[in-house]
């Protein structure tokens, strides 16, 4: 039998290749028949290789989880952006590979993030997901997410509800 072995560990330069495909393959996933199809793919394609290449030079704040030494899957964080929220920390995106999902993964890097998130002095975390995304609900909600707020995101002229989950 083959073990495989999973680790969590901050994005590399190196990485910016296998999160684009990730990102593209995830999005498509989770968005296809939500977000309408123009405004999807435009903002699937401003995400390549280079821009993810930049996000990590940039930011300490991209996370990836590693399955046999191939990324299935990342997390973008750092500080919380809404004002209204008192929760200091905020996931902005957390993805797996669509082949990827429902063995655990998630879970692991979620916890993880929220660790580092701590770990950098930010106490309590945001996550806002689409509405019509109910996986990422059932999940947010299966990690003792607490449901407390809505937004509004407008994609070519198409209004989608968002629902920020918090952790204290
Ligand atoms: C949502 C997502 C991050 C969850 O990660 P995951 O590794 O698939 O989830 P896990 O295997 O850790 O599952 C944990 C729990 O979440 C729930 N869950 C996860 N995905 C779900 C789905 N698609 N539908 C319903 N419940 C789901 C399950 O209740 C599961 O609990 P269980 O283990 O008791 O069955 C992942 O499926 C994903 O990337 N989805 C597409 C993109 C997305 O929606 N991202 C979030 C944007 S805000």
């Amino acid at each position: 039998m083959k073990t495989l072995t999973i680790d969590i560990r901050k994005a590399e330069p190196r990485d910016a290749d296998a999160i684009a495909d990730v990102h593209q393959a995830a999005w498509h996933g989770a968005y296809a028949g939500i977000i309408p199809h123009k405004a999807l793919t435009s903002m699937i394609n401003r995400r390549g290789r280079e821009w993810w290449a930049n996000a990590i030079r940039r930011a300490a704040s991209v996370l990836v989880v590693e399955v046999g030494g191939k990324v299935a899957g990342y997390a973008t964080l750092g500080r919380n952006r809404a004002r209204e929220l008192p929760q200091q920390g905020e996931i902005y995106e957390l993805y797996l590979a669509p082949e990827c999902q429902g063995i655990g993964l998630g879970t692991r890097l979620f916890e993880t993030a929220r660790q580092r998130l701590a770990a950098n002095g930010l106490s309590g975390l945001v996550v806002w997901a689409l509405e019509e995304n109910s996986g990422a609900l059932d999940f947010y909600h299966g990690a003792g997410g607490r449901d407390v707020a809505e937004g509004v995101e407008v994609f070519d002229s198409k209004a989608l509800r968002k629902v920020a989950f918090v952790w204290d």
